[in-house]
């Protein structure tokens, strides 16, 4: 007997260490990396699943209704007690985990506290942008290198900037080498007095723009991170690395209707851009397709129910001729997707009666995409 081919999935499963599902707000694109993290698991891999999308939406699908923390919790894979596999979930906290970074980098548990304790550390901890961006991607990096998990699945919040975590270490990097934190670094490397560095013409002018008092914190804040920026900046080419090697899989979601292809359309070009490839292509919530006879021949097959006085299996057939319609008005919104990433990548599931809520929603899901 021949084995079919391997499909875009079956081969992301095969080769992939981290998973990344990504495409605009209610694609699906939470309830596709929890399934693909359920079918993972159940074919043995000790997966964890990480959502970074506030909505709660990934802890609901996996019926964790005590919600997830920016640790992993085990999710009880009920009906398949034989594996070896393991499924966990976390939802991704930024300031925990960048805290979590400062303790690490810090020389001491003092310069530690110091960084925590500070004002600028809280405020930019908070809401730098490309902050929260950088920790998803940090957090990535640390559960790949967990000895626990196999295979980490991300999934990325809604918004048409979730692929910015590609370009965040970058910028951290930047950032850290730039020329102003380099001057308000110097200040605890030559020993001199933060009176003095505050006379210094760049930071009077800040000092003028943000305040004396934030000025004061932002200063204290550099020179307690005096000695962590290396530490810092090498992390982050650890992390940029890792996102662009060949472990890492992009797995596109979209929905049959203009604007999702559009936006996944968008999303394919943003990981061009990054020298990334789309690793396959999830078309979520199409019609369902009954029977193989196209719209046209259900049409001419309810006329000859019709002329035969069989009223009621012409109204069947009729109905049959409406969905296949659908279906292939559904087909032709995809189509620029398909003939973008090629009709292989393509993973089609339909729409189900139900919200995908449970393990066993996800499970049917899972069955689309693997064609179990
Ligand atoms: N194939 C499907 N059939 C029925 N409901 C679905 C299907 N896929 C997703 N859903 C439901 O649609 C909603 C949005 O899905 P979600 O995965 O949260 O989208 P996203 O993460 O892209 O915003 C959820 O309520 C989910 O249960
Ligand atoms: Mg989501």
């Amino acid at each position: 007997m021949n084995t079919p081919p391997l499909t875009a999935l079956d081969i992301v499963l095969r080769d992939a260490q981290i998973i990344v599902s990504c495409g605009s707000g209610g694609v699906g694109k939470t309830t596709a990396a929890a399934a693909i993290a359920l079918h993972a698991a159940a074919l043995g891999k000790r997966v964890v699943v990480v959502t970074i999308d506030p909505a709660r939406r990934l802890a609901d699908a996996l019926g964790l209704s005590d919600g997830l923390s920016n640790e992993p919790t085990r999710v009880e894979i009920r009906d398949e007690p034989d594996t070896p596999g393991e499924l966990w979930a976390m939802m991704l906290d930024p300031a925990t985990t960048f805290d979590g970074l400062v303790h690490q980098y810090a020389e001491t548990p003092e310069q530690a506290e110091r960084i925590l304790a500070n004002g600028f550390y809280h405020n930019i901890a908070g809401a730098l942008s490309g902050t929260q961006e950088y920790m998803a991607a940090e957090k990535l990096y640390q559960l790949h290198r967990d000895d626990r998990f196999d295979l980490v699945v991300v999934d990325t919040p809604p918004t048409r900037n979730a692929l910015d975590f590609l370009d965040a270490p970058a910028t951290l990097t930047r950032f850290i080498n730039h020329r102003l934190f380099r001057l308000l670094m110097l200040p605890a490397r030559k020993g001199l007095k933060v009176l003095n560095v505050a006379a210094q013409p760049v930071l009077r002018t800040i000092g003028k723009v943000v305040g004396g008092e934030v000025l004061t914190d932002a200063i204290a804040f550099f020179q307690a991170f005096e000695g962590m920026e290396i530490g810092f900046r090498d992390r982050a080419d650890a992390v940029s690395d890792l996102l662009h090697s060949p472990i890492t899989h992009y797995v596109l979601v979209a929905s049959p209707r203009h604007d999702t292809v559009d936006e996944a359309r968008y999303f394919a070009g943003r990981l061009a851009a990054s020298d990334l490839a789309v690793a396959a292509v999830v078309v979520n919530r199409l019609q369902p397709r009954f029977g193989d006879a196209t719209a046209e021949e259900a049409r001419e097959a309810s006329v000859l129910a019709e002329a035969s006085g069989r009223a009621d299996l012409a109204a069947l057939w009729r109905n049959l001729a409406e969905l296949r319609a659908l279906a292939d008005a559904e087909e032709a919104v995809i189509a620029p997707l398909v003939a973008d990433t090629g009709a292989t990548a393509i993973h089609r599931v339909p729409l189900l009666s139900d919200d995908v809520h449970d393990l066993g929603g996800l499970r049917q899901i899972a069955d689309h995409l693997f064609r179990v």
